[in-house]
């Protein structure tokens, strides 16, 4: 079928620079061919060798003064809490209370959710992620309306309902049966439709009951391949609570042990302030952590520590967090991570950035086989970026003297301006309109 050839600057993540080193983390060529045919990559490498082994008559799209690389992947984020972005003046707690469950309780409304899935996966597109896990609300029905806008733009994309039986308003209150109950039929109705995958979503402890943790663990034993998403260890008052609640339990993580929510395909977000015997439990279990830097910051939740996790074996992808996250912008995303480790003395090299928000994401959600980069025969989610997306930026990056010094330059000041054009399955889904 029909292939494409795209020609600019690449670069893309090859593997964890704490396990190969820095120099052979990545593949860069500083005038590169991409080849796509039938949504996947089919070649890639230096221009000439690329092209000299293509057909003839291969449709060649040059770009200039452009960089390509792999699509975004944001490990944590909630569709339903778009349009309460920057809610102003309260942590966790309260923030949850006062603004996010009433915004939540709009999505008992299908056609309210059917915007607002459209709305954010847009906003997703213009900002260069490919890839997301998603919460929806404890209504069904957002699910279904997330899953078919998902669906519709070929995204490859994980999401589920929230489980929540207590602590919460009424209005936004399941049971452990019907929660139980609405997760299944939405796995059954979607796990691994086109690009679609669910994840089994108890928002967090101190809001489901034993029962409710218990029926979500049920759900994981009898789908292997489904994932689970909550939040963990996020802000002190939280933890207290939580250990007020399940007294019995050694703490916060060793709640969702007990009900079988540990695994490889389990993602923790937060994890700000974890003891040693959870980092511990986190590696050993291979579980994952959703690392939210703008969250962290704008919640006033805490300074997670990278290289600890590290040290523990635990796989960590970078999230946004929005609508406790204040940047739809994985480039801000990474902005901000860098400033939090430089908070605790510790760098953050512009090449490890590059692979927490692509291949290490991959990597976390069990997606390395699928996207997270560039290689051959990988599904061709992919980012035309533009090195001088605006007058600062253009100045800046010709005072730039070498790549690491562009990437840094880009994950600082870049937005959703640096995003020229977005590439899903091999098709064009987003590009910048000047
Ligand atoms: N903990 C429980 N629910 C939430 C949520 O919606 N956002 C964040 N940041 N933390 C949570
Ligand atoms: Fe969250």
């Amino acid at each position: 079928t029909h292939a494409i050839a795209y020609r600019a600057a690449i670069l893309h993540s090859l593997a964890d620079p704490a396990k190969v080193g820095l120099d052979a983390s990545y593949a860069y060529y500083e005038d590169g061919v991409l080849v796509v045919a039938d949504g996947h990559v089919r070649d890639i490498g230096p221009a000439e060798a690329v092209l000299a082994r293509q057909p003839a008559g291969l449709e060649v799209i040059r770009f200039e003064n452009k960089l390509i690389t792999s699509g975004f992947i944001d490990t944590h984020i909630h569709f339903p809490q778009t349009e309460m972005i920057a809610s102003y003046g309260e942590q966790l707690l309260d923030w949850l209370n006062n603004y996010t469950f009433p915004e939540e309780r709009k999505f008992v409304d299908t056609a309210h959710a059917a915007r607002v899935a459209t709305l954010f996966l847009d906003e997703l597109l213009r900002n260069g992620t490919t890839t997301a896990m998603v919460f929806g609300t404890v209504h069904k029905a957002s699910v279904d309306a997330f899953f078919t806008e998902s669906d519709k733009r070929n995204m490859r994309m994980i999401a589920g309902k929230v489980m929540m039986d207590r602590h919460a308003p009424d209005y936004l209150l399941d049971t452990p049966e019907s929660g139980y109950a609405d997760s299944k039929a939405l796995i059954e109705r979607w796990h691994n439709k086109g690009r679609q995958l669910y994840a089994v979503t108890p928002r967090f402890a101190p809001t489901s009951t034993a029962e409710q943790l218990s029926a979500a663990g049920r759900l994981l034993a009898e789908y292997d391949d489904v994932y689970m998403q909550t939040h963990l260890s996020e802000n002190k008052q939280e933890i207290e609570w939580v250990k007020s609640l399940f007294p019995e339990r050694k703490g916060y993580l060793d709640v969702y042990d007990h009900f079988g929510l540990l695994g490889e395909r389990s993602v923790f977000a937060h994890a700000v302030h974890l003891e040693q015997e959870e980092c511990e439990r986190m590696g050993e279990s291979d579980s994952v952590i959703s690392f939210c830097p703008t969250s962290n910051l704008f919640l006033g939740s805490g300074l997670f520590d990278l290289p600890r996790m590290e040290e523990h074996q635990v796989r960590v992808g970078l999230g946004t967090d929005v609508g406790g996250g204040t940047s739809f912008s994985m480039l801000q995303t990474i902005a901000e991570a860098y400033k939090i480790q430089q908070l605790q003395q510790h760098k953050l090299h512009p090449l490890k950035a590059l692979y927490l928000a692509t291949l290490g994401g991959a990597r976390s959600l069990r997606l390395e086989d699928k996207v997270g980069n560039l290689a051959v025969g990988k599904e061709a989610d992919f980012l035309v970026l533009d090195l001088h997306a605006t007058p600062l930026m253009q100045a800046r990056m010709n005072n730039a003297h070498n790549l690491f010094e562009q990437l840094f330059v880009l994950m600082m000041l870049g937005d959703d301006r640096a995003i020229a054009q977005t590439y899903i399955y091999g098709e064009c889904r987003y590009r910048r309109d000047h």
